[in-house]
């Protein structure tokens, strides 16, 4: 049994897409340097999605374009739809990822399409993916619950999951949008989906709107997950989701999985000075929960 766990950090997509102010390019490579130097093993760094839906997002190429290269960062991009997988191939963007909301309400606020049509796309986006090779996994949004119809139930996201891995995906990130999941719900489905499809397959992404983050990933490693997503200093939100706060913050969760015996590969120095960047780059990043400790320990 490996002892390590994966953190991708998507502070630079989830954590800016919904910010008041939007980050230059430059300020975006800074932000992604500063995770690189961390030693984060995985980053999203971007989207290939609508300049009008998310602003936020435009120029993520010339983001990717101006990445440190060679350092072994797993970099992967958001993609709505077969153009924004074409951008990420003319790029040779490492990992794409599609987006199907389990709630067909929240995938029509997201994407403009129902969750049947969602899979129908993103099930020709994986059979291209194959033909050439690339790798594209994907998210399963409001997996516990969505702003809009409330509970979403477990055999609606078996299904999806399972619709996206027989079409291809190569690993499926379990969302829960707007941070309404609580640490039972989790085990619960974890474990579950864990039993069908494998917990190498799996990560969970968690809001922290409830500050039930950090508590709905210690759930999620007693079902066997063994890979997060998180944000540096708590950034983040989706513009289509009303209500959702920032991810758990990186540095939180790096603390807690260290705790836990686990490795993760991450400076928590060099982590702190990436949290600070994000703070003073959007003037919004809360910083994690235990930050002040975590500084002092320095
Ligand atoms: N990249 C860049 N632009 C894209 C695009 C892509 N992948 N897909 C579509 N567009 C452009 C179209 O060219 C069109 O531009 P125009 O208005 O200048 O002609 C515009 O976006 C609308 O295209 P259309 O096909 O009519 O899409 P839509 O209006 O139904 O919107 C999405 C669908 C998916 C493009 C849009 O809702 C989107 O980008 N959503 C992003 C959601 C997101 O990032 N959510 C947060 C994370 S979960
Ligand atoms: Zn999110």
């Amino acid at each position: 049994m490996t002892n390590q766990i994966v953190i991708n950090d998507v502070g630079p997509r989830d954590g800016l897409q919904n910010q008041p102010k939007t980050l230059s390019i430059e300020e975006r490579v800074s932000l992604i340097t500063a995770l690189v130097e961390a030693g984060l093993p995985a980053i999203e760094v971007g989207a290939f999605v609508s300049p009008k839906a998310v602003p936020a997002m435009a120029g993520t190429d010339e983001v990717f374009a101006q990445l440190p290269k060679d350092k072994g960062v797993n970099y992967s991009a958001l993609i709505p739809n077969a153009r924004g997988f074409e951008t990420g191939v003319k790029l040779n963007v490492p990992l794409m990822s599609l987006v199907v909301a389990a709630s067909s309400t929240m995938n029509e606020k997201n994407i403009r399409m129902t969750t049947a049509q969602s899979m129908s796309m993103s099930s020709d986006v994986l059979g291209m993916a194959k033909e050439l090779n690339r790798n594209v996994q994907a998210y399963v949004a409001t997996a516990w619950e969505c702003p809009f119809e409330g509970i979403v139930q477990q055999d609606e996201v078996l299904k999806v999951t399972d619709g996206l891995i027989k079409a291809g995906a190569s690993h499926i990130v379990v969302a829960d949008t707007i941070g309404a999941a609580a640490p039972d719900a989790v085990h619960s489905l974890m474990s579950k989906l864990a039993a069908e499809f494998g917990a190498d397959k799996l990560s969970c992404h968690f809001h922290d709107t409830r500050a039930m983050g950090v508590a709905n990933v210690y759930a999620a490693i007693e079902a066997g997950i063994r890979q997060f997503d998180a944000s540096i200093g708590g950034l983040g939100g989706c513009p289509f989701a009303p209500g959702a706060t920032g991810n758990v913050a990186t540095e939180d969760i790096v603390l807690l999985i260290e705790q836990m015996g686990f490795e993760t590969g991450i400076n928590m120095s060099k982590l702190l000075e990436a949290s600070d960047l994000a703070t003073e780059l959007t003037g919004t990043a809360r910083g994690g929960h235990a930050k002040a400790w975590l500084k002092q320990q320095k």
